[in-house]
């Protein structure tokens, strides 16, 4: 999957990944725009809007790589859009590029919501294809922090005389390839944390039954997000109890799954055990040779994957995780896993579907959980950045505003998590 760059560092994108909530209100990209450059005119602003429109057909299909979009004027008309439609694909550039003739590149404004590629990667590098091609102008949101290109697509354009213009609704593009930013920015996956949970905050019933929670849209809007993931993980009460098979629209199989648990709790005849779908990780701490054994006997269509010590630590996995080449993970529960992730201080966004509807029972599960933060001065704190009702439900969208400054942190793993290659 991954591919040598010239800076030595193993590369598994070359471009692209996905979106969802976005604001695309007129007034506020003006904002940005404004505040971006005065010199942005209201076209550049259109064409990149329209950018940005493309690479979202992008998503869940180009990653690990971001989502491009790419839009060609020449005299104020607009004369050959493209994105990346795939991973291995050709960029957004080449894409758009090539549905015209050639030569009719020269003199022309490109506009792309990433900077142009530097590097020969599955396709050759797009700021050498668009200097040769004599374009006039390039416009692009977003600096791409891609240690294989990080300012060198910009400066190949600008050394061959283009003139580069970079910044253009740059807040719009790092939401839209916020995932991507992430991954190339810490070097560990994004982390989305999702759950389904009535008033109160119960995820089950005191007896475990969560099926279902909340009503049917709901969960449709959230196979759809699992679908923009690159991997799910869950842990081994709520695999053993729900026996899930992690599929996304359609019914279809999804992304990789993570089961994260001691391999002796796997119960028989797990359906994501079974060599169907996409590949199963089961994540387990510390087990005996004869335990690894009966285990390839009973749940042979799974890896595994074993940690030292008595848990699995978040960041451990998520680096081993992002070496096969998973940019981003979707966190489904239960409590316990959720709670191993918040502890950590390795969350990026919170998905809560909330149901109008109380369960109560002081031991029915919630939607974090562990032993918990123990002072109100410790928690992870959160700003909510939608709100969105889905049928009777409501989602709820929350980022970590910052990090956990309090004890607990001291037990907790750095976000920061280094690549070994
Ligand atoms: N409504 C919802 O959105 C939702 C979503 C998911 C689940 N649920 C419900 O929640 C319940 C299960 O939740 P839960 O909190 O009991 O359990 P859970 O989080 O599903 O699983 C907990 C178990 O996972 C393993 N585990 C998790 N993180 C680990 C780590 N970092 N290192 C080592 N082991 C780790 C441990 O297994 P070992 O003991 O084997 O080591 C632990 O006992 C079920 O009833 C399920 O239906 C509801």
């Amino acid at each position: 999957m991954g591919e040598e760059c010239a800076c030595g560092v193993l590369c598994l994108f070359s471009r692209g990944f996905p979106p969802e909530p976005r604001s695309d209100a007129l007034r506020g990209s003006l904002r940005t725009m404004l505040r971006a450059s005065a010199s942005y005119s209201a076209a550049d602003l259109r064409h990149m809007k329209r950018c940005l429109d493309l690479a979202s057909r992008g998503a869940g299909k180009v990653s690990p790589n971001p989502m491009v979009g790419c839009v060609i004027v020449r005299d104020g008309r607009v004369i050959a859009e493209g994105y990346h439609r795939r991973f291995g694909g050709a960029h957004a550039e080449m894409a758009a590029a090539r549905s015209i003739a050639v030569g009719s590149l020269s003199g022309c404004t490109v506009y792309v919501n990433l900077e142009p590629c530097s590097h020969h990667g599955k396709t050759p590098p797009c700021a050498v294809m668009l200097a040769r091609m004599r374009v006039r102008r390039v416009v692009c949101s977003l600096r791409d922090p891609n240690p294989c290109v990080n300012g060198r697509g910009i400066a190949i354009l600008r050394r061959a005389g283009v003139r580069v213009d970079v910044g253009l609704l740059a807040r719009e593009a790092a939401e839209l390839n916020r995932r991507y930013l992430v991954w190339v920015r810490t070097g560990r996956p994004f982390v989305t944390l999702k759950a389904a949970v009535t008033l109160d905050g119960k995820t089950a019933t005191a007896t475990g039954v969560s099926r279902w929670v909340t009503s049917e849209s709901a969960r449709a809007h959230a196979r759809r997000m699992r679908a923009l993931h690159d991997a799910v993980i869950i842990g081994m009460n709520t695999a053993n109890t729900d026996n899930p098979l992690l599929t996304v629209p359609g019914g279809r199989y999804g992304p990789m799954r993570v089961v994260v648990g001691s391999l002796q709790h796997v119960r028989p005849g797990l359906r994501l055990c079974s060599p169907d779908g996409p590949p199963t990780m089961i994540a387990s701490p510390m087990i005996s040779r004869t335990t690894l054994r009966r285990f390839s006997r009973g749940c042979g269509g799974a890896m595994v994957a074993v940690f030292r010590g008595k848990t699995v630590p978040p960041g451990r996995l998520l680096a081993l995780l992002s070496d096969l080449g998973v940019s981003s993970v979707f966190v489904e529960g239960g409590g316990e896993t959720a709670w191993h992730f918040v502890q950590a201080g390795l969350v990026d966004e919170i998905l809560l579907y909330v149901a109008p509807k109380i369960l109560g029972g002081s031991r029915a599960k919630t939607f974090v959980g562990g032993e918990g933060f123990r002072s109100l001065g410790c928690t992870l704190p959160l700003t909510i950045t939608a709100t969105q009702p889905i049928g009777r439900d409501v989602l709820i969208v929350a980022r970590p505003v910052r990090r956990m400054d309090c004890a607990t942190t001291a037990q907790a793993e750095s976000t920061h998590v280094h690549r070994s290659h």
